[in-house]
């Protein structure tokens, strides 16, 4: 974990920005379900990490506003705990490493939260998801599981979603290190891939680097030669000559901050003429997108560029009809550009994502679009230093999409859709790379990661 003074501040900041009430915390418990079954991998909870560091399961931290005593409630272990999980840090000492001034068992805590004292106070809680803390705060509020929304607190949201989108410079450096892991990563994927080598050992060659690291990887990899379908979590394919692998993997750092990178390459060693024209249009755009970042830039007008650069390059070879702005205009490039540009990354992969995604992605006021691909849009707001965010346009052929937009007749100003049956079976290309917002632009920290296709094709199947 930070030094105890990163904590300090951090609870201090918020303490600030919130104001009154009693600031609840819930810390993730070994299952979400029993607490002594260890059948689940235990991720500890990302607001609970930043404002703590703690990683031991199952405790709460209370920060009570009005008194301004912050106290962390767990439990001592039993012997019963020492025998089967073995010893951990006395609460005290873990309260200590995080500057938390006092400690009380959580049987208590709960028993405080519980009480009738509570009944004026104003409690603040985020989004919770661990069905435990479902039933806690649903006994806690007195209300239905499916009715806590109307009590997670705006202002404890707002407040952390503000802290948390701004990266220190300590957080960089752990993004950093989990980028450096997922160069190695990729670098490995790309070589060890070759025609007949199945999915699942590449997958498996990425998931022992992060174990030779002590990490884990921050979400599924998809890594897929049926890249059109955006979040393919299947490796059940064995890589064929001609097709292209789409590989979106990424490692966590030591202190859990994500990395998340994609690379997209042909399995027999280079790219086809129809590939590589693809391939140029979406690192083509990603480029641009890169140039453009700077703080007071919003982050949907770089997508409305991206999409764009991708509706040109695709009329460029015809698959486009018309005016490429026009198209962007009436959402025609979303048949190939299905997602959004981009989201914030940090702790978690999307970040903060599950305190709301509007909450991260769109500023006070911004409605999200309802067009079709737009309204997928993570991330639409002003942008400003400190940000750390991914750019992962991509092209995309997906036959079903296809059809469907066929069989309307609405777009065929725009799509040449007896073109388009030569790329049925192309499958999809996605680049994204892990971008800082500086004071002035921006900085790619996963820059080092090969892409050129030159680069890409001296690397495949040297391992
Ligand atoms: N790896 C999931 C994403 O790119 O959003
Ligand atoms: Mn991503
Ligand atoms: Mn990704």
């Amino acid at each position: 974990m930070f030094p105890a003074e990163t904590y300090i501040r951090r609870r201090e900041e918020l303490a600030q920005k919130v104001g009154s009430g009693i600031i609840l915390f819930l810390g993730n418990d070994l299952s979400p379900i029993n607490y002594d079954a260890n059948t689940y991998p235990f991720r500890q909870d990302s607001s609970f990490l930043y404002y703590s560091g703690i990683r031991e399961p199952a405790n709460f931290l209370v920060m009570d506003l009005d008194e301004g005593e912050t106290t962390l409630y767990g439990y001592e272990q039993s012997m019963d705990d020492i025998v089967w999980e073995g010893e951990r840090a006395p609460l005290k000492v873990q309260a200590e490493m995080a500057g938390i001034p006092s400690v009380q068992d959580i049987e208590f805590g709960a028993g405080f939260l519980l009480s009738e004292s509570m009944n004026d106070r104003t409690i603040h809680v985020l989004p919770a998801y661990q069905e435990k803390h479902l039933h806690f705060l649903s006994a806690f509020f007195s209300c239905d599981i499916k009715d806590l929304g109307a009590v997670y607190s705006h202002r404890l949201i707002e407040a952390v979603v503000a802290q948390r989108s701004k990266k220190e410079p300590q957080e960089i450096e752990e993004i950093k290190k989990a980028i450096d892991i997922s160069d190695k990563m990729h670098r490995e994927a790309i070589a060890f891939s070759k025609d007949g080598r199945k999915e699942q050992e590449i997958v498996a060659q990425m998931q022992r680097i992060c174990g030779e690291y002590g990490v884990g990887m921050a979400y599924g990899s998809i890594f897929t030669q049926r890249g059109e379908i955006l979040h393919n979590n299947l490796h059940n394919g064995v890589l064929a000559d001609g097709s292209l692998v789409l590989n979106d993997s990424g490692a966590e750092s030591p202190f859990h901050y994500a990395s998340d990178i994609t690379r997209t390459f042909p399995v027999n060693g280079s790219f086809s003429d129809k590939q590589k024209d693809i391939y140029s249009i979406v690192l083509e755009a990603q480029n641009a997108v890169i140039d453009s970042i700077r703080p007071g830039i919003a982050y949907i007008d770089l997508h409305l560029k991206a999409s764009e650069i991708i509706a040109s390059g695709l009329a460029e070879i015809g698959i486009i009809k018309g005016d490429p702005k026009e198209a962007v205009k009436e959402g025609a490039h979303a048949l190939f550009f299905p997602h959004g540009l981009g989201h914030m990354l940090g702790l978690d992969v999307h970040d903060m994502e599950g305190l709301g995604e509007d909450f991260v992605g769109y500023a006070e006021g911004q409605e999200r679009s309802e067009q079709f691909g737009l309204n997928h849009l993570r991330l639409a707001r002003e942008l400003e230093e400190g940000f750390v965010l991914t750019v992962e346009p991509g092209i995309y052929f997906i036959p079903k999409l296809i059809d469907g937009w066929k069989s309307t007749g609405a777009w065929n100003d725009f799509i040449n859709f007896e073109l388009l049956e030569e790329y049925r079976d192309f499958g999809g290309i996605r680049l994204e790379d892990n971008v800082l917002v500086t004071a002035d632009g921006a900085e790619n920290l996963s820059e080092s990661i090969p892409k050129l296709p030159e680069e890409i094709e001296a690397l495949i199947g040297t391992a």
